[in-house]
């Protein structure tokens, strides 16, 4: 069996390093393809490197751009390497435009299409990732799900029969780079941030409000600064060093674990955050209406916030312990190979 695989943002290259590490294992001739969405070393390479993904078999080069450009730029390049490689699969990751690109051109091109972390859902229709979402679930031939609630999802739009329950590749991954990497400067007792999503930081006046809220914690704040953030900030006139705020460059996954296991808080809008805060028991202020993670809300361990009141909700009281594990036992990435072995 052939199975190719597309990544190309940052998270896609996290959930793929045990996706590999498994086909390995079952012996599954596997090919990569880079879309080139994220091109950043800080946003890239260091993940192949550190989580030791084999490199890119093919890298489409398309860099950033308008949601059309980019998601068409890949579209196009896609018909040539389907038509160079002829998979038994195509397997996209989460959310994003790379996501999108390669799920319409495996269907065009008819070759079976896996989405793994199917059924994920904000219910936010205007949100980048949403449409995604839910555009490759409908697209797709079998659906990897995370968790029971996107399952119940899936079934809810009629597409359950194509569904599998997994678990989450987040939790495989988390497993197995804990203890490797080492905290960064600063990260002991306090409140590691990261914003990067558009709804925050396309709108200079909310943006504004989030760094100020983040200015004003007591604990004092590492900022990973994503470079739309950085970019946004720029335009808009708006100082990220601020008060309690330290500017770092975004770091590698291995280092990221380190440093949220000796942070005292997360405050974020990203959602493999939201997990890896809540997988290691680090209380999570999310800067959003909705989360797709509502596991980590049930439980008491995640707030979504308006800017507003960030700073209370970072100050609220510790959370009741859990051993609630919604999120697998870290062996998704087998059955998801599993699933692509037994569909063929
Ligand atoms: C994308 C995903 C988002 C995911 C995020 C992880 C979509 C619609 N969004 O958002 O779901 O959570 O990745 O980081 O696919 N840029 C660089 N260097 C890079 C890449 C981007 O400087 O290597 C800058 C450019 O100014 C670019 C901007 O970041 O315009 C946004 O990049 P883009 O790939 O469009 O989306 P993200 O915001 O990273």
């Amino acid at each position: 069996m052939k199975v190719l695989s597309v990544v190309g943002a940052r998270p896609q290259f996290v959930k793929l390093a045990p996706v590999a590490d498994a086909m390995a294992e079952a012996g599954v001739e596997h090919l990569i393809v880079h879309t080139g969405q994220h091109y950043d070393p800080q946003l890239s390479d260091v993940f192949f490197r550190e989580l030791a993904i084999p490199a890119p078999d093919e890298h489409l080069g398309v860099g950033s751009g308008g949601h059309g450009a980019q998601t068409g730029a890949i579209l196009a390049a896609m018909d040539g390497v389907l038509e160079r490689h002829s998979p038994d699969w195509v397997l996209v990751y989460g959310d994003t435009n790379s996501t999108l690109a390669a799920a319409v051109s495996a269907v065009k091109l008819h070759v079976p299409l896996a989405h793994l972390e199917a059924g994920l859902r904000s219910f936010d229709r205007r949100m980048p990732e949403e449409h995604n979402r839910v555009l490759t679930d409908h697209a797709a031939d079998l659906l990897l799900a995370p968790t029971e609630v996107a399952m119940a999802h899936l079934h809810n739009e009629g597409v359950g029969e194509r569904s599998v329950l997994v678990g989450d590749v987040m939790t495989d991954v988390l497993q197995r780079s804990r203890g490797v990497g080492t905290a960064i400067e600063g990260a002991r007792d306090s409140v590691i941030a990261t914003i990067h999503r558009a709804e925050n930081t396309d709108d200079p006046e909310r943006l504004a409000d989030i760094v100020a809220a983040l200015a004003s914690l007591r604990a004092p704040v590492v900022l990973l600064a994503h470079p739309r953030l950085r970019d946004r900030a720029a335009r808009s006139g708006i100082d990220l060093r601020q008060g309690s705020i330290r500017v770092h460059d975004p770091i590698g996954y291995p280092d990221l674990i380190a440093s949220l296991d000796v942070a005292a808080g997360v405050v974020t809008d990203s959602g493999g955050l939201q997990k890896e805060a809540f997988l290691l028991r680090v209380p999570c202020t999310t800067v959003r209406a909705q989360t797709e993670w509502t596991e980590t809300v049930d439980l008491g361990w995640n707030v979504l916030v308006e800017p507003a009141d960030l700073a209370a909700a970072v100050d609220r009281a510790a959370p009741e312990p859990t051993d609630a594990a919604p999120y697998g036992d870290g062996r998704a990435a087998a059955r998801a190979v599993a699933a692509l072995l037994d569909r063929r």
